[in-house]
């Protein structure tokens, strides 16, 4: 039958009706370990009792009045994400890409007369016009010409070219603490810092967009307090509220003071039933949690690093966002065989796997991914070649 759905994804022939936990049953009622978590989202796995309940009371109450009334959970939320990172305010709107349009907004007005903002190759942003704008893959671009002016693109990683494109129409550096979508590319350790500083001694507002590192992603409830820095703008969303949509724009004073009322909004930010799940997304983020996060993400790179393969490159990451670099163009087909094998995984490209598991994973869970994984790169490492792995079953 003739699918009525635009054609903009290309979809695995797999459908999936139910989560619970780490765990994801097919319409056959087959069982799948998730180490995808849906893209970084539903962090806490499926059906999490305590999300799923603070959602489900507020689904009883009410669902929607719009923003032109005040809303204690919004409240609750926003403090909670200000406390615990030091910054002002908080925009609350659906996605990370309108987190991200609603940054280079409140940039473009912070600046005055500086509207340009430096962004990294690689990057990734969003898909709307503004934060596809701000996304350095120009082929995400193809067919969508002009892009918003206003953004200078240079080397992730790369501090000589940040300072050397800094003049004055700048009023901003726009990164990601890792890049996600890029295959896992973690910077060096002084960059966020350097960044900083740069920053700050020329005026410019530093940007970070967590909305995949963020909310525990990396073992800290944001990626940038690995490094003891606070931005000036930081977006959130995906893990936010477990898989509601839900996203954030956090601010710091200097930018809180020059947004009035009208500057900026959405119909839909802030809803009801996503703020009270991400409320509890929040509370769920202890300490203990985020420690587990990473001592479990540690053992994963560990255990992955131990197989004895020529295929592996590179294992690297945070916590639970690893990467997995591969000497040749495997990675896709290799999630694709995993998927046959009951492991939902995701890749970036075709050489880099990429592994989100939910915080909740057992170790169990996790030697079973690394037997499964182990054993089908036996098989790849003595098949004729690479295209043919989804061959293997
Ligand atoms: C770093 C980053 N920013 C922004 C986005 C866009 O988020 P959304 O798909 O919710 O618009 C993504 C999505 O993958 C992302 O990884």
């Amino acid at each position: 039958m003739k699918s009525s759905l635009l054609k903009n994804y290309s979809r695995y022939p797999v459908e999936f009706v139910e989560g619970k936990g780490s765990k994801l049953f097919d319409k056959n009622g087959e069982e799948y370990l998730d180490f995808l978590s849906g893209i970084a989202v539903t962090g806490f796995g499926h059906q999490h009792e305590e999300i799923t309940k603070a959602a489900n009371i507020q689904l009883k109450k009410l669902w929607h009045v719009s923003n032109l009334f005040e809303a204690t959970p919004q409240e609750e939320l926003a403090t909670k994400l200000t406390t615990s990172t030091g910054m002002d305010s908080v925009f609350f709107c659906n996605s990370g890409t309108e987190a991200n349009e609603a940054a280079i907004k409140f940039a473009r007005k912070w600046g005055g007369n500086r509207k340009t903002i430096i962004a990294a190759n690689g990057g990734f942003h969003g898909r709307t016009m503004g934060s596809l704008s701000a996304t350095g893959q120009s082929n995400l671009w193809n067919g969508f010409s002009p892009m918003l002016p206003g953004f200078t693109f240079v080397d992730f990683n790369n501090l000589k070219e940040v300072k050397k494109s800094i003049d004055e129409n700048t009023c901003a550096i726009m990164v990601e603490p890792i890049q996600g979508e890029s295959g896992v590319i973690v910077p060096d350790n002084n960059y966020l810092t350097e960044l900083r500083s740069i920053c700050d001694e020329n005026n410019l507002l530093l940007i970070l967009d967590e909305v995949q590192t963020g909310i525990g992603r990396t073992g800290k409830l944001f990626a940038h307090q690995y490094y003891n820095i606070v931005p000036d703008i930081l977006t959130s969303a995906k893990g936010l509220a477990n898989g509601l949509p839900l996203g954030a724009t956090i601010c710091s004073k200097k930018v809180s003071d020059i947004i009035n009322p009208g500057d900026h909004g959405s119909t839909f930010g802030g809803n009801p039933v996503a703020v009270a799940a991400a409320n509890k997304v929040i509370d769920l983020l202890t300490d203990s949690q985020l420690e587990l996060i990473r001592a479990n993400g540690t053992l994963i790179k560990e255990l992955i690093s131990d197989i004895v393969t020529p295929l592996i490159k590179t294992v690297r990451g945070k916590g639970f966002m690893i990467g997995i670099e591969f000497n040749k163009p495997i990675a896709k087909a290799l999630a694709k065989t995993l998927l046959n094998e009951g492991v939902v995984v995701g890749n970036s490209g075709e050489s880099v796997l990429r592994l989100l598991p939910p915080y909740i994973i057992s170790k169990h869970d996790i030697h079973y991914f690394v037997k499964i994984f182990t054993s089908l790169l036996i098989k790849v490492s003595f098949s004729s070649g690479s295209s043919d792995i989804v061959n293997i079953n």
